[in-house]
């Protein structure tokens, strides 16, 4: 399998190279948050463990606007797939700028180019970009008078970075009763309520108050609320 840095290296002489593992982390443009350098070229080479998927977005963007990006850009790539190339100011919403986007991988792997060219004249400061992984878990809908739901892996440890959401809905006039089985093991904090990980209850209708729960007993859950 081609790898990042080297499918990039051949599509131009690139400067720098960066590894970057991790479950989440930032990085951003040469010199920021100073005006970045002419003739630039370089690449982020993100991979967060097999099953993962990345999240990647823009907290600062600003560099020199032009047509279809041509002079100044971040390119993100997929899978080696040129996917993204974004350009201009977020501050003044420029159309090529990322604005608001988050952009998902669809595997573990996410590749970011930045280029500028020989003409920034100490104007533009530049990106800076955070990726934050997950390990994708589909919605469950849950229809049956009763049914199983349990974290991923159960009863293995949990992934890191795991959002799953399962629904329940039954028909009017049934009412939902949940019967957590051992090992019920969620990561807790002595003092504070839940602040690593925790089972969100969000009942639809109002007549019943959101439960959070984590901790590893289940006759006595640390109750976040
Ligand atoms: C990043 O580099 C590693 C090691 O060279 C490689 O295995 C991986 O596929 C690269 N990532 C991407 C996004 O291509
Ligand atoms: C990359 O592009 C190739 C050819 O267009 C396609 O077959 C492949 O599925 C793409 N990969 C991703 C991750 O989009
Ligand atoms: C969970 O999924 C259901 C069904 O798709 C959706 O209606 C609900 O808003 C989701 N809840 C959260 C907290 O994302």
């Amino acid at each position: 399998m081609a790898s990042g840095c080297h499918v990039l290296a051949l599509l131009a002489v690139l400067h720098v190279c960066v590894e970057v593992t991790g479950l989440y982390g930032s990085f951003s443009s040469p010199g920021f948050p100073h005006p970045y350098p002419d003739n630039q070229l370089q690449a982020w080479n993100i991979s967060a463990p097999v099953g993962h998927r990345l999240k990647l977005y823009f907290t600062h963007f600003s560099l020199e606007p032009s047509d279809q990006c041509e002079y100044d850009y971040v390119q993100v790539f997929v899978e080696g797939n040129e996917t993204l190339r974004f350009c201009g100011e977020q501050e003044k919403s420029d159309e090529g700028s990322p604005r608001n986007t988050v952009i998902i991988s669809a595997t573990n792997l996410l590749s970011v180019v930045f280029k500028s060219d020989f003409s920034n004249e100490e104007r533009f400061t530049g990106f800076q970009a955070f990726y934050t992984s997950e390990v994708p878990c589909e919605t469950q809908i849950l229809t049956d008078p009763s049914g199983v739901l349990s974290s991923p892996g159960y009863p293995n440890p949990y992934p890191p970075m795991t959002k799953c959401n399962h629904t329940i809905t039954l028909p009017e006039g049934f009412r939902i009763l949940l019967d957590f089985s051992e090992p019920f093991d969620i990561e807790s904090h002595p003092e504070v309520p839940c602040p690593y990980d925790l089972l969100r209850g969000l009942p639809a209708q109002s007549f019943s108050d959101e439960v959070i729960v984590c901790g590893n007993s289940l006759w006595d859950p640390t109750s976040g609320h």
